[in-house]
């Protein structure tokens, strides 16, 4: 039974994929792999056909999450929250590592955070960080259906400085998993500050890294330069192991030693 329709969401045909490949080129942000490499005929075809599949035979969402999810897709900058499976992928890791204590850099309205709140341990806590609080009002009455509000700690101001405010509080190295999904100028500082506060057998997951594939051709554009930058050096980080995947837009997953 297929738990995702992607036709009725993103991808309904030509119009609705061009509005979406719009969306995401204009604001440089995500879906917009929608589009990159595969626009023309069987290669799109087979690729979203293949995603519908992975959603189908993979996607065991939770029924909140999906009423998130939809909710969201009717929001305005929509497109900018993650993508279901990524997500899942994200909690199974901590799930995985027995996580009690994460942090979320960028919530948007929440569905990560919720989906992460969810597997947490009825201690366990989640320190989302986002500068908008309208977004975050989208998903608060969500998170409180799902009976697990009280896992997440909201921070309304920039990232950095709950980071900053984390590790002064003798926070370093007590955190299991760390989501960096905000604005793509700070990576290198979210990186540095989470890699601090992240214990060791820990996870930083790192969206966005292949920036649309702009990553190919850095010098062309700013924030692929910076992406392909902080690639580049976490690829020799001897911090961390490494594991790039073709998820979407991209994703990074840095195991701490
Ligand atoms: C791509 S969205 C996050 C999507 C989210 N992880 C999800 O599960 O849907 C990026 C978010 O980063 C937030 N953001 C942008 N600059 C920020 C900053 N300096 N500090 C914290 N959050 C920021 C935006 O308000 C936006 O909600």
């Amino acid at each position: 039974m297929p738990a995702f329709n992607i036709s009725k969401e993103a991808l309904a045909g030509t119009a609705a994929l061009g509005a979406v490949a719009l969306a995401g080129f204009l604001a440089g942000r995500r879906y917009s792999r929608l589009y990159f490499g595969t626009f023309k005929g069987s290669s799109y075809e087979k690729n979203s056909q293949l995603q519908q599949y992975i959603l189908d035979y993979s996607l065991r969402e939770h029924p909140i999450l999906k009423k998130l999810r939809l909710i969201t897709s009717q929001c305005r900058h929509g497109f900018m929250m993650v993508s279901c499976d990524e997500a899942q992928l994200l909690a199974n890791l901590a799930k995985l590592i027995r996580a009690k204590k994460a942090i979320e850099v960028g919530v948007f309205t929440g569905y990560n955070t919720l989906s992460m709140a969810l597997v947490l341990p009825e201690d366990g806590r989640i320190v989302a960080c986002d500068v908008s609080e309208e977004y975050a009002n989208i998903g608060k009455p969500l998170w409180k259906e799902a009976g697990v509000d009280h896992k997440i700690d909201l921070r309304i101001k920039p990232a950095i400085q709950t980071l900053d405010e984390l590790l002064a509080n003798g926070e370093a190295e007590t955190f299991d998993f760390a989501f960096i999904d905000a604005d793509k100028e700070s990576y290198n500082d979210y990186y540095e500050k989470c890699l601090r506060l992240v214990r060791k057998g820990g996870i930083i997951a790192i969206d966005n890294v292949l920036w649309s594939g702009k990553v190919l051709k850095p010098a062309s554009h700013d924030i692929a330069q910076m992406m392909h930058q902080l690639n580049e050096k976490i690829l020799h980080d001897p911090r961390v192991v490494v594991s790039m995947i073709m998820m979407w837009d991209g994703l990074t997953l840095a195991f701490k030693l």
